[in-house]
């Protein structure tokens, strides 16, 4: 589904960029230009980013470190 309709940027793109290494929306409009025009779609894309951390944590091998605990908090 697209998450932000002025850049045609759907929920998927920002998965994958998360899964990529994006920890933040600044992260994400680097690389997407998502929420970067009207500004309505934020909310969403910080939600999509915010659950896709939580499933790439749940599948972390490593334990997680106190940086990755703070991201996923600012994140959501
Ligand atoms: S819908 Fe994303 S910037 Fe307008």
């Amino acid at each position: 589904m697209f998450v932000c309709i002025c850049n045609a940027v759907s929920d998927q793109q920002i998965a994958d960029a998360v899964k990529a290494g994006a920890r933040d929306i600044e992260d994400v409009q680097e690389i997407l230009m998502v929420s970067t025009a009207c500004g309505t779609c934020r909310q969403t894309a910080e939600a999509v980013i915010a659950n896709t951390l939580l499933e790439t944590a749940a599948g972390r091998s490593r334990p997680m470190h106190a940086n990755d605990i703070a991201n996923l908090v600012y994140a959501a």
